[in-house]
């Protein structure tokens, strides 16, 4: 697949396992973003005039696509900066609905972009954050959840799939659960839609954010999804052109949904792109797909397991992400050595907490794509013996 990806011409040897930082951009992207430069580069909706109208009307089959591919309706479908902007944005328009003392469910999995914003409503309006009980391996299950659930429950903020560990929640059933108790979910799919294909309908979450950079498309560019029931009764997070249809000196009335969440200018040649990176996802077998980059992850993990200068924090499911770290050296420090040859993600991954629940300061990370192959394997695999090497010659093992 690696020649469908640009990037590869330019960097022959480029061993690239960061996919869950960003994935690479596959031609037909570049190409989409491009055409918008090259052929429209005016604004959408504003102009009274042709390249407008037609670039308008390519951003709202993009929509169209973006939409059917999740199974929902594309007035349901807005276009952020992506999933921390999305968010973020849940957050802000929940805050309208709850009160002091409202509880709402999250977990130390969450990368900051889900928890931080309810973290800041714990300080702004007094609702308490509950955490659901990890699992000593650092999964959510049902079980945990009901634990957590209360009468004062009203959201429900979880990841679908963890970042850092790659684990997958059990969220439909928790969705179900919540449903029951009348409770808001909103669900964190910026790692989920890069690695299955997820129906919105049937998953029947009530919010769900993802980004398209990690998933082939652009950067700049999110999606979040919400209810139209939720979406017409909520507030705008941001004011501005574009998303009003009358404005006095005191006044303003909103358009429909999914306009009214859309001030300003969109990131026009990212829509253009993002349609691209959903067909793209399309023209995959992506269990098939996936299933490979597991099976080189796998590959990798069982290298990585005979080293004793190793140690590994997500061993206990498949996914297509190793978290790990060379016993006695911090993950800055192996990832510089290692940064000449390949790409991998080192800290805490925007996880602070999951890093504390690990007891880690820092873990390294690798994230196995589709365009990935058995050379980059093996490339990773020789280049930590190297740094286990030379960092017992500098004395760090020992
Ligand atoms: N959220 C991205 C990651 O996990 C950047 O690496």
């Amino acid at each position: 697949m690696k020649e469908l990806f640009p990037i590869y011409e330019v960097h022959k040897d480029l061993v690239y396992l960061d996919s869950s930082a960003s994935s690479l951009k596959p031609k037909m992207v570049i190409d989409a973003v491009s055409n918008y430069y090259n052929n429209y580069s005016c604004n959408i909706e504003r102009g009274i005039y042709k390249i407008c109208f037609d670039a308008t009307r390519i951003c709202e089959d993009a929509r169209q696509n973006i939409a059917s591919y999740l199974n929902v309706d594309s007035e349901e479908i807005i276009f952020t900066r992506g999933a921390s902007s999305s968010l973020n944005m849940v957050a802000s328009m929940l805050k309208d609905i709850l009160k002091e003392g409202d509880e709402v469910i999250v977990s130390e999995l969450e990368h900051h972009s889900s928890f931080l914003p309810f973290l800041r409503l714990s300080k702004t309006i007094g609702i308490k954050l509950v955490f659901v009980e990890l699992t000593p391996d650092g999964h959510i299950t049902v079980e945990n959840f009901k634990k957590a659930l209360s009468p004062k429950t009203k959201v429900v903020a979880l990841t679908h799939v963890s970042n850092v560990l790659g684990y997958i929640t059990p969220i439909k059933e928790i969705i179900e659960l919540s449903h029951k108790n009348n409770i808001i979910v909103s669900v964190d799919g910026a790692q989920a839609i890069p690695h299955f294909r997820v129906d919105l309908k049937d998953l029947d979450a009530d919010f769900y954010s993802f980004s398209f950079h990690k998933c082939f498309g652009p950067t700049g560019l999110g999606v979040l999804y919400g209810k139209k029931k939720y979406l017409n009764m909520l507030e705008p997070v941001e004011l501005g052109g574009e998303m009003n249809s009358t404005v006095t000196k005191d006044s303003v009335t909103y358009k429909d949904i999914p306009y009214k969440f859309e001030a300003g200018t969109m990131p026009i040649a990212e829509i253009f792109g993002a349609s691209k990176a959903i067909d793209f996802l399309r023209s995959l077998d992506l269990l098939k797909e996936e299933e490979k980059a597991i099976s080189l992850r796998n590959i990798a993990l069982s290298e990585l397991k005979k080293m004793d200068e190793i140690i590994i924090y997500n061993d206990t499911d498949s996914s297509s992400i190793i978290s790990f770290n060379i016993k006695g050296v911090h993950s800055h420090d192996a990832v510089s050595y290692l940064s000449e040859s390949i790409c991998l993600r080192a800290g805490q991954h925007c996880a602070e907490p999951l890093h504390n629940f690990l007891g880690v300061n820092a873990t390294l990370r690798a994230s196995f794509y589709y365009y990935n192959d058995l050379e980059d394997v093996k490339v990773f695999i020789s280049k930590i013996k190297d740094a286990i090497n030379f960092f017992k010659e500098v004395g760090l093992i020992v």
